[in-house]
């Protein structure tokens, strides 16, 4: 079973958070888990994921123009039927990234993904739309951020396995 964490970043916190992440789906059980910059993608991998955890920081309160640049010119991304969840990082608490991560979502839903985030189904804590991180995290969110990536493959198993 594999598992995408594809992202970009360009000042190195939205890949710091990826890794993060990469370490909570390692948790869940039996996963290859690979994280990619949208800017160095293998494809390959990206086709035979079952799940995929998209990754930006937030842009003026919306998800960065290089990963909707990404959606709307890949053609070799079929995300169709794949499990999809996202996580933002911003510079300040309230800077936007809850609607950064519905905004990616929206792009998510058009192609054809299943949307899940655990949001408060598990308890605490909760991941409401999805992981967040002021810059590359405090203990706290990093420790959500860690939980939230084994929910994701807790799930991306419960369904495909
Ligand atoms: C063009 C631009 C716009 C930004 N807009 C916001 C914003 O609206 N809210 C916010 O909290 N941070 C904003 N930031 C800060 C980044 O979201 C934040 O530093 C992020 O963690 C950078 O991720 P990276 O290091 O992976 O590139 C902006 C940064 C840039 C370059």
């Amino acid at each position: 079973m594999k598992l995408s964490i594809v992202y970009y970043s360009q000042t190195g916190n939205t890949k710091k958070i990826a890794e993060v992440i990469k370490e909570g789906v390692e948790k869940s059980g039996n996963i290859q888990v690979k994280t990619m910059s949208i800017e160095d993608m293998d494809y390959k991998f990206l086709e035979e994921s079952k799940a995929v955890i998209f990754g930006t920081p937030t842009y003026y309160a919306t998800f960065s123009w290089q990963i909707k640049k990404w959606f709307d010119t890949c053609k070799e991304c079929d995300l169709s039927g794949k499990l999809g969840a996202v996580f933002a990082t911003e510079n300040v608490l309230g800077g936007g990234a809850d609607v950064a991560e519905l905004s990616l979502i929206g792009h998510m839903l058009v192609k054809g993904m299943l949307i899940y985030s655990a949001g408060s189904s598990q308890g605490q804590p909760y991941t409401h739309f999805g992981a967040v991180c002021t810059k590359d995290g405090d203990e706290a969110q990093r420790d959500r951020a860690r939980i939230f990536g084994e929910r994701i493959g807790k799930k991306t198993l419960e369904i495909f396995d």
